[in-house]
């Protein structure tokens, strides 16, 4: 896999970017206000990298991320993602994303939102509980001690192991959670959501998540 395909170039977007390029990947990144509007960012991550518009950097893309708002997931070309392994950041924050009752009523999750939008697409949750500023600083090579763990679930094996991969090179040892349902377990306010912890630490953390519904 060569190139990596980035919608959305915000805070994470453009630090998965920044990862992306000194692993040796090709990157395209994507925003909604169109690729001129990247060239600041394209200009520092160099020869490697290029922007594209949404559809063109899911298209281009090995393996995709989609790191933007959940509000804005249902303007994401569908058709562009078929096939590809996606990536998805995203955390549900009612103030900043308006209400959506299937995630309040937890009889979904926010990353089966963004699947049920891109269906021939392998969506596979990841990213979405460590700081974007963390990503540069936090990863370290596979087999240092205490390394920092991040979680995938997805409904794809392959997709889990692929996005597995993806993380690993960017410096975190990776927790399997199964499929996208089992996302929750690391949605905002559980125990293992924004804090640095290592895969043991991290299983401990996921297995002591809670429902919204259960919490006092
Ligand atoms: N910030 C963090 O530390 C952090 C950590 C973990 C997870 N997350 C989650 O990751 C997601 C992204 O967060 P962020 O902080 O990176 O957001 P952000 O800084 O606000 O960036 C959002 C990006 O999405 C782009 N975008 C919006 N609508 C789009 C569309 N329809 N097509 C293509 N691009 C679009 C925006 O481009 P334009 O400006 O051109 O509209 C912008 O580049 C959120 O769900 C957030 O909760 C954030």
């Amino acid at each position: 896999m060569t190139a990596l395909g980035i919608v959305g170039a915000g805070h994470i977007g453009s630090q998965l970017a920044r990862l992306g390029v000194a692993s040796g990947y090709n990157v395209v990144v994507s925003n909604s206000r169109g690729p001129e509007t990247l060239s600041g960012l394209v200009a520092e991550l160099g020869t490697k990298a290029r922007a594209a518009t949404p559809a063109e950097a899911a298209s281009t893309g090995d393996l995709v991320i989609v790191t933007i708002p959940l509000r804005r997931i249902e303007e994401l070309p569908s058709a562009a993602f078929a096939g590809k392994v996606v990536i998805d950041t995203n955390n549900y924050y009612p103030r900043r994303d308006g209400a959506i009752a299937a995630l309040d009523d937890e009889s979904t999750t926010s990353s089966e939102l963004l699947q049920a939008h891109l269906p021939n697409a392998h969506v596979v949750k990841a990213f979405n509980h460590i700081y974007a500023s963390e990503l540069l600083t936090d990863g370290s090579p596979t087999g240092t001690p205490n390394r920092r763990a991040l979680i995938v679930a997805g409904d794809s094996a392959a997709a889990r192991r692929a996005a597995s991969a993806l993380i690993n090179e960017f410096g975190f040892d990776t927790l399997d959670l199964g499929p996208l349902a089992e996302g929750w377990r690391i949605q905002r306010d559980t125990p293992g959501y924004g804090v640095r912890l290592n895969l043991d630490e991290l299983r401990a953390a996921v297995d002591a998540a809670m429902r919204y519904r259960d919490m006092s």
